[in-house]
């Protein structure tokens, strides 16, 4: 266990209909807000007219920034930190998915601090003051709810760079499993890969030592995620199961289960997020084809990591730890197939990945970010994996 501080400031308001709270809460956190959305999805499942309506109630000032796209860009969070400022915001409300809300956070960090957003991605400014967030989200899968983290595409470069700052975690998180029936269930999938992506970016990835309870931790929540998307594909309106789902994201990206690790690296989604970028898949989908690629590169040196994952995970008995490695990264891939994840860029919908472009992008992000363990062959070779 190494040393560490564990710090996070966001009030979760779980629960059935939760949402009709956001009103309440949403007067006592500023005047004014700039109301985050994306693109068609509230306004199909009623949601809009729902937030609306209680909003209007409770007398509260707002302007709309609808529009966000997955996988959001630069150019619309500029667009609406501009409308932001034009119109004195002084708070954010955002309700969506991970990239609604990774928009408020960059819209939020801008305003506050009075810089370009893209400033911040290329270490060129700090963020040294956002404005509060209240996030309601609509797909569980990164955690954005309760972290202060974002990602955000520059769309004239394709580049694509996350960020943490201890300044955009959400104020407030409304957390209601009933806002999620609607996700389509491929959609589902991409976020259950996410979800289990990020609990063992750290997993494989740490130089922790002896650290069990970080271990039981991940291998717990994996397999409670495995469970809740088998009920889920026969069940997609099963309240405990979205409801455990939904919990399972926002507990495996909040900083619980790195806490005593030391620094890992996202190598995973190092090399997913420049895929996403150029080819606009969704951010689930370009992990399932890249895992386990990476996982069959790195065999040799994290044998007994990835051995031990495919015995507490998927239960294999073979007692030979490169043999269980082997089994665990077929498990996993059968896993990714059954309930609907991509394991090729093909299966993707991507015929002829542009593999030097895509390696580029990867090792700009990755030196951006002091990473060393990505060199151009190494990246190179694992998306070769991919095809
Ligand atoms: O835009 P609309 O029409 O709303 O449709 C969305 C979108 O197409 C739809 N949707 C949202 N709520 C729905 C719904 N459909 C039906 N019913 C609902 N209740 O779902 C689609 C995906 O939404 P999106 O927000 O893009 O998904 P997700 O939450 O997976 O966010 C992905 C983004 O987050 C970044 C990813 O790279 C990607 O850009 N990440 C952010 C992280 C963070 N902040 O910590 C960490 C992650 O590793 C990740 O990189
Ligand atoms: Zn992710």
């Amino acid at each position: 266990m190494q040393d560490f501080i564990f710090h996070n400031p966001t009030k979760i308001i779980f629960g059935k209909d939760s949402v009709n709270q956001l009103g309440s809460y949403a007067a006592a956190i500023g005047s004014k807000a700039l109301l985050v959305y994306g693109q068609n999805s509230i306004k199909s499942t009623g949601l809009y007219d729902r937030i609306i309506k209680d909003l209007n109630n409770k007398h509260i000032s707002f302007v709309e920034h609808g529009g966000v796209k997955p996988n959001p860009v630069l150019s619309h969070a500029r667009k609406g930190a501009k409308k932001a400022l034009e119109n004195q915001c002084d708070y954010i409300i955002a309700v969506g998915g991970g990239s609604v809300i990774d928009e408020a956070k960059a819209i939020a960090a801008s305003v506050g601090s009075q810089k370009d957003i893209w400033d911040f991605f290329t270490m060129q400014s700090p963020i040294t003051k956002a404005l509060p967030l209240i996030s309601v989200l609509t797909v569980p899968a990164t955690g954005s709810e309760m972290n202060g983290n974002m990602v955000i595409t520059n769309d004239e470069t394709h580049d694509k760079l996350g960020l943490g700052n201890a300044l955009l975690y959400p104020a407030i998180s409304i957390l209601d499993p009933v806002l999620t029936f609607t996700i389509p269930l491929k959609y589902t999938a991409y976020a259950a890969v996410d979800i289990v992506s990020h609990l063992t970016e750290s997993y494989f990835n740490n130089n922790g030592g002896w650290t069990i309870l970080q271990q039981y931790y991940v291998e717990g929540m994996v397999k409670t995620v495995i469970e809740a998307m088998d009920k889920l594909l026969n069940h997609p309106q099963d309240f405990d199961a979205r409801a455990t789902f939904m919990w399972a994201a926002t507990m495996g990206w909040n900083g619980l289960n790195t806490a005593g690790l030391g620094a890992f690296q996202m190598i995973c989604h190092t090399l997913e997020h420049p895929i996403s970028a150029v080819y606009d898949i969704a951010h689930g989908a370009g992990l399932s084809i890249v895992t386990p690629a990476w996982l069959k590169t790195v065999i040799n040196n994290k044998t007994a990591k990835i051995a031990r994952f495919a015995r507490e995970v998927f239960d294999v008995k073979e007692n030979d730890d490169l043999k269980a490695a082997e089994q665990g990264i077929r498990f996993l891939e059968a896993w990714y197939t059954k309930i609907g994840a991509p394991t090729t860029f093909k299966q993707a919908g991507i015929d002829n990945p542009d593999l030097s472009r895509l390696t580029e992008l990867t090792i700009k992000a990755a030196r951006l970010r002091n990473m060393t363990e990505l060199t151009e062959t190494s990246v190179m070779d694992i998306y070769k994996k991919c095809l």
